[in-house]
């Protein structure tokens, strides 16, 4: 690995752990403005030191993040749909490489969507953006989209899409976790992070959920919803990281939450 990819994932995927702890706040590019996330500088700045890199577009980094932050970015670079739209998956490419070496990212990442009509023209864009990537030192991340079928989330189709995106050049992969989520992990040559998905009924649940995840081979997350959705979202976030960094088990998270919350209130 070239030095600038090296340094890189390093700064994505922290060294001495082999972990990452990522914020999601992207959802914005096809879900406008989202619940908490809504002005988004008042959800991010809170959070920011407690993230190893933070993943959004470059609207929202331009105009919310302050660039003395020292804040490490993965860039989301495609889009061109939305919510409101007849077909959530016919994603493109939104933003080039000039742009993402400008704005000095850690990272790029991109939707793919297996086994919908769209997939040849997701998985094609997957693999421009390794190839410019690979030229200019930039870890692509690919990310394991399922649209509005949530359903989908099963060990079979993510390890199919996870290993696609893997095999297509993608440095990290990003899906959901699962039951036999070993199963993901372990056909998988790159690492994985976990997406939150749909706000859970508890801390607990996220708690649970991370440490899972982890145990089965997981990174590290890529997490949004069930972080800022949630009351004190930074308790939340610093939790998941002792989960991430520390080996805390979902208990020791739990009391570590409770103690944080009891502290600011
Ligand atoms: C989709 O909106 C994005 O890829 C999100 O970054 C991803 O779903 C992770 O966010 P959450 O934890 O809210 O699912």
């Amino acid at each position: 690995m070239d030095w600038g990819m090296k340094n890189r994932m390093a700064r994505i995927i922290r060294p001495d752990t082999g972990r990452a702890v990522m914020l999601a706040l992207d959802h914005g590019y096809f879900l406008g403005p989202t619940h908490r996330l809504e002005v988004p500088e008042e959800t991010i700045t809170p959070l920011l030191p407690y993230a190893d890199t933070i993943m959004l577009t470059r609207g929202v980094l331009r105009t919310s993040v302050d660039p003395d932050s020292g804040a490490n970015v993965v860039l989301r670079v495609s889009g061109g749909t939305s919510v409101a739209g007849p077909h959530l998956e016919d994603e493109g490419i939104t933003v080039d490489f000039e742009e993402a070496i400008r704005l000095n990212v850690a990272g790029v990442g991109l939707s793919v969507f297996v086994g919908t009509e769209f997939e040849r023209q997701t998985l094609l864009g997957l693999s421009e953006l390794v190839n410019q990537g690979e030229k200019y030192g930039i870890p692509v991340l690919g990310i394991t989209a399922v649209g509005k079928e949530l359903e989908k989330r099963d060990s079979r189709y993510l390890a199919l899409c996870c290993r696609i995106c893997a095999e297509l050049g993608a440095r990290i992969v990003k899906t959901y976790y699962c039951e036999d989520f070993e199963k993901v992990t372990t056909s998988c040559p790159v690492p994985i992070v976990i997406a939150g998905g749909p706000k859970l009924d508890t801390e607990m649940d996220v708690f649970n959920m991370t440490h899972e995840a982890i145990s089965r081979g997981a990174a590290g997350v890529d997490m949004g919803r069930n972080i800022w959705q949630r009351d004190n979202p930074v308790a939340i976030m610093r939790a998941i990281r002792g989960i991430v960094h520390e080996n805390m088990t979902p208990k020791q998270a739990h009391e570590l939450f409770t103690e944080l919350k009891e502290q600011s209130s």
